[in-house]
């Protein structure tokens, strides 16, 4: 739909769902660039339609004041300097995973990626290395995180999704919320009545020890609705991003291969590119943005107010041939050789709400891709794969199924033998 509007209207239209505001939809990168520049006070979230699950105190939900402590609060763990110490373990889990994929079958990746994610999430996140509660969040995540609810959140008028005793229509989504919570206020308990809290280097951990400029540490609301948030936004979308890199490198051996040499030489840059590149290609939240802008704003030449909310459209962005030629093509080499500016390339959202995980999610698909590159040829089973909507995200429809065979000549010695 959107791309048969951005078609019709050009880079901005107006969108008039029942139960949502106005919505100025745009991939103009003048108004984006306005949207998140300016005073941050300025500008207000659109995040409404997420609160039944993440609360209020989220940071996604909090007003612009706010927002920008909390930001300050939250931003030290998530640093990229801080998030690299974080990659052996994940390359440990990484290769846990992908090493285990069954060699000469067809295999579906994105569902594969998500117990990975999830994996990641759990431990280095919320610090849980409990197995028992590890599966226990899991599952119950999983429950909740279902295409269908995902959907019907937002596009439920937001009567229905509220909780009420006579509501039976969302009873049974509200009970696994409230088994979620327990979980979660359990982690929160455990992690404060550790003896080595102050060693630990868990995101929970550091949230807890973490002081505002009072010295006020986060409730355990706040951190509830933190970490369902970070849960929420952390964990569904990296595994997309994988899903789509596995349906990519199927159909683009060439990238593959060049993948495979640059690594064997020691070299980074390209992998680097091919992460930026999925991303850009099948942005993995279209919609990257939304906002409220608490001032007259204009857009080619309206003006729109506070009641209504703009969105930014990414995906129309990152194929718009004047920034990125031949937009339909799978190119890395586009971000070698002439990388846009932060205006022209969004699959992280910007200004005050950009994703506080960007380093994370961009560590975690780098070492997955040069994992699966370095081990395994994919072969595509069909034609490219065709996004789907799952929530707020785009997914490929074919759940990023390929066939997988072995590298030939494989990096690493212990493997070596089978091959022969
Ligand atoms: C490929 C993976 C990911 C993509 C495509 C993605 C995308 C996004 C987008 C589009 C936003 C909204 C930005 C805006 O409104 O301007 C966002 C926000 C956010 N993301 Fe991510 N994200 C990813 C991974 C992660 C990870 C791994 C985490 C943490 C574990 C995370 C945590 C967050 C948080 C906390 C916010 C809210 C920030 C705020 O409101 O200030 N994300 N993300």
């Amino acid at each position: 739909m959107i791309a048969r509007y951005r078609k019709r209207y050009g880079p901005t239209w107006t969108e008039h769902f029942p139960g949502w505001p106005p919505t100025v939809v745009t991939s103009d990168r003048e108004a984006i660039r306005t949207v998140f520049t300016g005073d941050p006070l300025r500008r207000r979230h659109a995040s409404e339609p997420l609160a039944p699950l993440i609360g209020h105190h989220s940071l996604l939900m909090l007003e612009p004041a706010d927002h920008l402590a909390r930001r300050r609060l939250e931003l030290a763990p998530f640093h990229g300097k801080r998030v690299q110490a974080y990659a052996d373990r994940i390359r440990e889990l990484v290769s846990a995973e992908v090493g285990a994929w069954p060699a000469d079958t067809v295999m579906a990746v994105h569902p594969r990626a998500q117990a990975l994610t999830l994996a990641v999430i759990l431990e280095l996140v919320l610090g849980v290395r409990d197995e028992d509660l590890q599966n226990r969040l899991a599952s119950t995540f999983e429950s909740i995180m279902t295409p269908r609810l995902n959907n019907l959140s937002m596009f439920l008028p937001r009567w229905i999704a509220t909780e009420t005793r006579w509501n039976v229509l969302t009873a049974h989504a509200w009970s696994r919320v409230h088994r979620l919570d327990r979980l979660i206020h359990e982690q929160i308990a455990a992690t404060r009545a550790d003896p080595h809290l102050q060693s630990r280097d868990d995101v929970l951990a550091l949230l807890l020890l973490a002081r505002d400029d009072e010295g006020k540490a986060l409730t355990d609301a706040e951190l509830r609705d933190e970490l369902v948030t970070l849960l929420g936004a952390g964990h569904e979308t990296t595994a997309t991003a994988i899903g789509w890199s596995a349906d990519l490198l199927a159909h683009n051996p060439g990238v593959a291969a060049r993948l495979r040499q640059t690594l064997a030489r020691g070299e980074r840059d390209y992998l680097k590119a091919t992460v930026k590149e999925v991303l850009r290609i099948r942005t993995v939240a279209p919609i990257s943005a939304q906002r409220r802008v608490l001032e007259p704003f204009q857009i080619d030449g309206y003006a729109i107010g506070p009641d209504v909310a703009v969105a930014i459209d990414a995906d129309g962005l990152h194929h718009n041939p004047a920034l990125y030629p031949e937009p339909d093509a799978f190119r890395p080499e586009r971000f070698l050789d002439n990388p846009p500016d932060g205006y022209a390339y969004l699959p992280f959202g910007g200004g005050a709400h950009r994703c506080l995980g960007a380093a994370l999610a961009m560590l975690e698909l780098e070492l997955a891709i040069e994992a699966i590159a370095t081990r395994w040829v994919l072969e595509p089973v069909g034609p490219p794969a065709r996004p789907v909507r799952r929530g707020p995200t785009w997914s490929p429809d074919n759940r990023g199924r390929v066939r997988i065979e072995r590298v030939r000549e494989l990096a690493e010695p212990a493997a070596a033998p089978a091959l022969a």
